[in-house]
């Protein structure tokens, strides 16, 4: 009897054991397929509802030679631009910037302008020769003064906040006649003196500061190929009277990247404390991807960012020039005195990422390049228009330069991101140009453009990249450097003689597109 009874608990437990174990696996295995669920919805809803910070700055992005006009007034003198623009076969339409898009008059309404659309920030430059006629050699101009007071207050007044370029290309032309502005090294004093003005009369209300703009284009096209002022390059590099693409353009860009400094540290040490505003720099980028798998042509792409952008950050965060361009250019790049080195590094408080355009590159070091095609030793021995299988890189645009390729944002931002340890980046400038093709205000392309590289930002940004700002280039049609009035890159589109403001598809775009994220953004 009590054989049989112990059996009977003995096969009831077994019948228990085997119901709790199916009972466990089956809600093991719904369990985990509930995770996965769980997981991948949180993802895609991720990916559906991306959040830029509550304090992420959207703007639209300008210069004071392609935008302000009004070049000799209220005591303002001619800067290197108004020179150069007067030269016969400068510009592409013999045009210049003397009247612009008039912004110097018709700011306030352009500032309504920038209202309606919703941004926060406004990123513009100051014109040196209106602050500094003569730079340090006579005195500050009041009527410079007077109008960026006003200007700055109007911006403010609107809920805008103004992000400020020192210069963005134009100097006074007194530096350039008086000692060779870039080229010697006085000019450092002249811009510390110039930022220093700056700081003193505007720092109280500007809390973004950029030193320069796109300083890597100002010395290749200044110095190199000798396409913007100062005009100068040798022979076999462009139509100059004189220069030296070898060695100028290494000249100028280390006298940028003490003046850099020097204002840096000024701004460090006499108003950051007082004035709480961030100073940086801005520089154009253009992401390189190799041509080819091979080993030779991925370091030739990572050899054409120390040509091109790490050549000025590099210095100004780790105190040296890229191991790359010592190298290759050994003696014939100069050396930070041993002052410079105390005082360069962590010169930054952000990045100002300028991303347009993408290109293949190709070595030219260990391969043979074709002659003629770049890839000289003043680039790296990198050839960086390379096509693959006959295409370049991106869908390209009427603008020769340009060519569109969203992805490139994503790997410019990571790419900052990594070299420089997650510091802080502004997209300070992002836009799509076109030919003057009559009004076209039906700008589709320019949305998609915006759409997509918008897209690739936030890509980034979900990546651990620390974006802090996205400035559209541009509000209006402007003034285009040596391309003149010929390439439109306005969301509103400008009549240049009537000077009339007609917004495009785009404008109103990217309205929607501010109202949609602030109304979804959070705090940080
Ligand atoms: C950038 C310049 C800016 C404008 C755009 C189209 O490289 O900084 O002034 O010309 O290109």
């Amino acid at each position: 009897m009590e054989t049989a009874k112990s059996s009977m608990y003995i096969s009831q437990f077994r019948l228990w054991l085997l119901c709790f174990i199916i009972i466990t696996l089956v809600s093991l295995s719904s369990s985990s397929r509930w995770y996965d669920d769980h997981i991948s919805l949180r993802e895609i809803k991720a990916e559906e509802t991306f959040h830029f910070p509550k304090n992420f700055l959207f703007g639209t992005a300008s210069s004071a030679y392609q935008y302000e006009g009004a070049y000799l007034t209220d005591g303002k003198t001619l800067s290197n631009w108004d020179v150069f623009t007067n030269i016969s076969g400068k510009i592409a339409d013999g045009s210049h910037g003397k009247i612009a898009v008039d912004h110097y008059h018709r700011y306030p309404g352009d500032l309504d302008l920038m209202e309606d659309l919703g941004v926060n920030s406004y990123r513009l430059s100051l014109s040196w020769a209106r602050i500094l006629p003569k730079g340090r050699f006579g005195d500050v101009n009041m009527g410079g003064i007077d109008h960026y007071n006003r200007m700055i207050n109007d911006i403010l007044k609107r809920g805008i906040e103004p992000f400020v370029t020192l210069t963005h290309y134009d100097i006074p032309q007194e530096l350039e006649f008086r000692y060779g502005s870039w080229l010697n090294p006085q000019i450092r004093e002249d811009f510390e003196h110039y930022a220093n003005i700056c700081f003193r009369y505007f720092g109280d209300r500007v809390k973004f500061w950029a030193t320069f703009n796109e300083p890597n284009v100002q010395v290749i096209l200044g110095y190199r190929t000798g396409t913007y002022p100062p005009s100068r390059c040798s022979k076999t590099f462009g139509n100059c009277s004189c220069g030296d693409s070898y060695i100028e353009p290494l000249l100028a860009a280390h006298n940028i990247i003490r003046s850099h400094v020097a204002a840096v540290n000024l701004y460090r040490t006499k108003f950051q404390e007082q004035q709480r505003g961030k100073i940086g720099i801005v520089m154009n980028t253009i992401w390189f991807e190799p041509v080819s798998d091979s080993l030779a042509d991925r370091l030739a792409a990572e050899r054409a960012q120390a040509f091109y952008l790490t050549w000025f950050l590099d210095p100004v965060v780790f105190g040296r020039y890229p191991r790359e361009m010592r190298e290759i250019l050994g003696e014939d790049l100069p050396e930070f005195t041993k002052d410079d080195l105390k005082s360069s590094k962590n010169t930054l408080d952000f990045v100002g990422i300028n991303q347009y355009t993408s290109r293949y590159a190709k070595d030219c070091l260990h391969s043979v390049c074709e002659p003629g095609k770049g890839g000289s030793r003043a680039e790296g021995f990198v050839y960086a228009k390379a096509l693959k299988d006959g295409l370049p890189l991106g869908e390209p645009t009427g603008v020769n330069w340009f060519s569109v390729y969203p992805q490139g944002m994503e790997e410019m931002l990571m790419y900052a991101t990594k070299r420089y340890k997650n510091i802080p980046l502004y997209v300070t400038e992002n836009g799509f140009g076109e030919n003057n093709t009559g009004v076209l205000l039906n700008d589709y392309r320019r949305v998609k453009f915006m759409s997509n590289y918008l897209d690739a930002l936030k890509r980034a940004m979900r990546k651990g990249a620390d974006v802090r700002g996205y400035f559209a280039w541009s509000l209006l049609d402007n003034f285009e450097w040596i391309s003149g009035y010929t390439i439109r890159f306005g969301m509103y589109h400008v009549d240049f003689n009537t000077q009339e403001r007609t917004p495009r598809l785009s404008a109103s775009w990217y309205k929607n597109f501010i109202f949609q994220h602030r109304a979804q953004s959070k705090d940080d």
